[in-house]
């Protein structure tokens, strides 16, 4: 890794950024960011920081309320993404924004299309397109729908487009969370090659061990303040994460290491020979009371669409379901709810949360539908119902009648994770249950998952993680191209194990 020298020039300078939101809350306060030619600078915070409003308003998305914004010496005030963009500082989201209807090509040239005659030169357009992507290593059909690509390509087309509209700096906001890895190591080697360009480049994550590998600097916010800049090279990650949370993370750690022993109860869920044509081929699942089972396996591999069958957010045309030895009818989410089931879905933006709701709306809304429409919670409940999980996940601001889109990110993870646990579910599914979630509540989820157990539940986690899946799994069921292909349990739950099994899961074969 090349770490930049001091001498590398500023081009990106932030003085005493400030944003206030709603008349009070500073969510910035006098925030300095520096960001250098030619470096990949990571900012960092828990779940709130203010990273995200941090990008935000240098991209005219929000209006800051004090402190300045120079570019390459010259001051900005853009009023919105355009005007970012065409002063040279582009940002690609986590939740890619270009059109999946529209072609590689159209996309990378959209509002700016090669005309003669102010007709779009088509032909021109595709080969520049071509072109574009090739310097990134990419070599695709530019003349498919962007939507037929994966996510990581998509990433990359967006970041090409930005790149090719003469960015100088490059804002990345939590790029990596729905890519695989090798996926991240595609976008990894974009970002290396706009790095030796000279661009410097903005890193959002929550993956720390991505951010020492590919990051020169970080800058660690917390409440909206600066807590400090340092070389990458320079910061043991013990003294980042205590910048981060302003407090030590040793217990958790400690915990972490505790071996597992099996809790299993009897059991509560048994599905035989369940699947559904093109989206996963038919499998069979016990689970039982009291147990975590781990779906785990590459992006694609049918994890969710495995999940979504046991919820019956798809219904299953074939197999048998049985919960508590008797067979039951799950065809609708409805049904499974009334099972006691409950499902945290991944995309918490189109399958979650209800943006202009509050907190305590959203927390309570499941258990409300279980109960239907006609047996409304009164608001006394409501407001218990919500306090109690704010404290328990720590949802910040601790404030239930704030809309939820309002929220960080990661604390619109967490309101929805209550969402679920209100309604006391026997069996709780979750997809992707810490993306987007700061090292610290981190560590809190993962606690609540372990004690949701000893209480009896059972959970069924769809993650990419897979250390983490393996330190409170009792079984990891390996996925690979929509097939069930193997089971590992007990000793056998191991990161090497795991990963064996997703590389070649012929080799020692064992189906459930
Ligand atoms: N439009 C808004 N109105 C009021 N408060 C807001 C608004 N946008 C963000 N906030 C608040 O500002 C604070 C910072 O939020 P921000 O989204 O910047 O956090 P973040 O560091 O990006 O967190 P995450 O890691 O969860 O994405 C949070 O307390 C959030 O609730
Ligand atoms: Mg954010």
């Amino acid at each position: 890794m090349t770490s930049p020298s001091s001498d590398h020039p500023s081009l990106l300078e932030i003085r005493g950024l400030t944003k206030i939101f709603a008349g009070s809350f500073r969510a910035l306060d006098r925030v300095d960011f520096t960001v250098r030619a030619g470096e990949i600078h990571a900012l960092l915070g828990e779940n709130g920081a203010g990273k995200s409003t941090l990008i935000k308003a240098v991209t005219g998305i929000h209006a800051p309320d004090g402190g300045e914004i120079r570019l390459a010496g010259q001051e900005i005030r853009p009023s919105n993404a355009e005007e970012a963009l065409v002063a040279g500082i582009a940002t690609v989201y986590q939740e890619v924004a270009l059109l999946p209807n529209l072609s590689v090509a159209q996309n990378l040239f959209l509002g700016r299309q090669p005309t003669r005659f102010g007709l779009v030169r088509e032909r021109e357009m595709r080969r520049r397109a071509s072109e574009l992507l090739q310097g990134f290593g990419l070599d695709i059909d530019v003349s498919a729908p962007l939507g037929d690509y994966s996510v990581a390509v998509q990433h990359i087309a967006a970041i090409a487009r930005a790149v090719d509209l003469s960015a100088r700096v490059l804002i990345l906001d939590e790029p990596t969370a729905s890519l695989d890895a090798h996926e991240v190591e595609v976008l990894f080697a974009v970002m290396r090659q706009l790095r030796e360009r000279g661009i410097g480049i903005v890193f959002v994550s929550h993956f720390l061990d991505q951010v020492y590998r590919i990051c020169d600097r970080i800058t660690v916010l917390r409440n909206g303040c600066l807590v400090g800049e340092r070389l990458v090279a320079e910061l043991p990650r013990g003294d980042l994460v205590r910048m981060m949370l302003g407090r030590e993370l040793a217990e958790v750690e400690a915990e972490k290491a505790a071996p597992m022993q099996s809790r299993a109860g009897p059991s509560l869920f048994e599905a035989e020979n369940v699947g559904k044509r093109g989206l996963v081929e038919p499998f069979d699942l016990d689970l039982r009371a009291g147990e975590v089972v781990g779906l785990a396996g590459l992006l694609g591999s049918g994890r969710t669409e495995t999940a979504r069958l046991v919820f019956g957010a798809d219904k299953a045309d074939a197999g048998r379901i049985a919960v508590d030895g008797a067979v039951v009818r799950i065809a609708s989410p409805r049904d499974a709810i009334r099972l006691g089931f409950g499902f945290c879905p991944e995309e918490r933006k189109t399958e979650g949360i209800v943006a202009d709701l509050t907190v305590r709306e959203n927390i309570v809304l499941a258990l409300q539908a279980r109960r239907g429409w006609l047996h409304p919670l009164f608001r006394r409940e409501q407001d218990e119902i919500a306090d109690r999980f704010i404290k328990l996940l720590d949802i910040r601001p601790a404030d239930p009648e704030r809309p939820i889109g309002l929220l960080s990110g990661g604390n619109q993870q967490k309101a929805l994770l209550a969402r679920w646990l209100a309604t006391e579910p026997r069996l709780l599914i979750l997809d992707e249950p810490t993306r987007g979630i700061d090292v610290g509540a981190h560590a809190e989820i993962i606690r609540l998952i372990r004690r949701l157990c000893d209480e009896g539940l059972a959970l069924l986690v769809v993650s990419s993680e897979i250390e983490e899946i393996v330190t409170y799994a009792d079984r990891v069921i390996v996925l690979r191209d929509r097939n069930h292909i193997a089971v590992l349990e007990g000793e056998a739950v191991t990161v090497t194990g795991v990963v064996a099994a997703i590389a070649d899961g012929d080799q020692d074969r064992k189906v459930a």
